[in-house]
C-alpha cells in the first residue's frame, strides 16, 4: 500500500512516467498545473521543481495573491510515484466554497487498488499537526470515484455548491 511522502528527486523516473499518464485528464485538486514534463526530464529541473513544493508549505515563499501555503504530498508505493495530494493549510473564500483543504490525484495506471482511501486517511494527521481540526474535501457531484473515498474515509456531507459535493473530517 503507498504511504505519503515529502517531494524529493529520488522519485524522479516514476514521477516523469506517471504524471505523463495525466496528459489531457485534470489533475483536480492536486495542486498541480500541468507541468511540463519533456522539460522536467532534466535534473535540474525537476530539482528546481521539488525545492519549489517543498518551499510551498512556508508561510514567507512567494506565491500568487489569495492563495494559502500548501504542504504538496507524493504518494508512493512500493518506493515509486503514484500519485499527488495537496493539503491547503487555511480556507480562503474561494476553497471554503469549492476547493476544500485537501485535493488528489492518483495516475490512471495505479487507480481502484486504494491508493486514494488510504493516502486521504493518511493525510488527516499532517493536517492535524498544521493545526487542522476539521478538514474540508470536496469533489464534482458527478465523481463518483473521488465521493466513494471521501465517504469511506468518514466525510460527513455537508451540502453542495456550484457543483461540488462539500464534506468535513475530523482529524483527530
Ligand atoms: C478519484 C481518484 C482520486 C480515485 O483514486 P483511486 O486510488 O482509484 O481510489 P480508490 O482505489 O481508493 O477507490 C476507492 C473506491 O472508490 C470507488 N471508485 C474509485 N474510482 C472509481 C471510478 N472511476 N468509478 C466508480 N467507482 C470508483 C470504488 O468503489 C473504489 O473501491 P473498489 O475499487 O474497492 O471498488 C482517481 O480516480 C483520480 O485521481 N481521478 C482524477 C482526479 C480526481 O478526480 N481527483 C479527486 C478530486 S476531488
Amino acid at each position: 500500500m503507498g504511504v505519503l511522502v515529502t517531494p524529493d528527486v529520488r522519485y524522479h523516473a516514476s514521477w516523469i512516467v506517471g504524471t505523463a499518464e495525466f496528459a489531457g485528464q485534470h489533475l483536480d485538486g492536486a495542486g498541480v498545473e500541468h507541468p511540463d514534463v519533456p522539460a522536467l526530464m532534466h535534473p535540474e529541473a525537476f530539482a528546481a521543481l521539488v525545492a519549489r513544493l517543498r518551499a510551498d508549505a512556508l508561510e514567507e515563499s512567494p506565491r500568487p495573491e489569495g492563495w494559502v501555503p500548501a504542504t504538496a504530498l507524493w504518494i508512493v508505493h512500493d518506493d515509486e510515484f503514484v500519485g499527488f495530494l495537496q493539503i491547503r493549510h487555511r480556507l480562503t473564500p474561494f476553497l471554503l466554497e469549492e476547493g476544500g483543504h485537501i485535493g488528489y490525484s492518483i495516475r490512471p495506471s495505479a487507480r481502484r487498488r486504494g491508493h486514494a482511501t488510504e493516502a486521504l486517511r493518511a493525510a488527516l494527521p499532517i493536517a492535524r499537526a498544521l493545526g487542522i481540526e476539521r478538514v474540508l474535501v470536496t469533489c464534482d457531484e458527478d465523481n463518483i470515484g473521488s465521493r466513494t473515498v471521501i465517504e469511506r474515509v468518514g466525510g460527513v456531507y455537508e451540502d453542495s455548491r456550484n457543483g461540488k459535493r462539500r464534506y468535513w473530517i475530523d482529524t483527530a
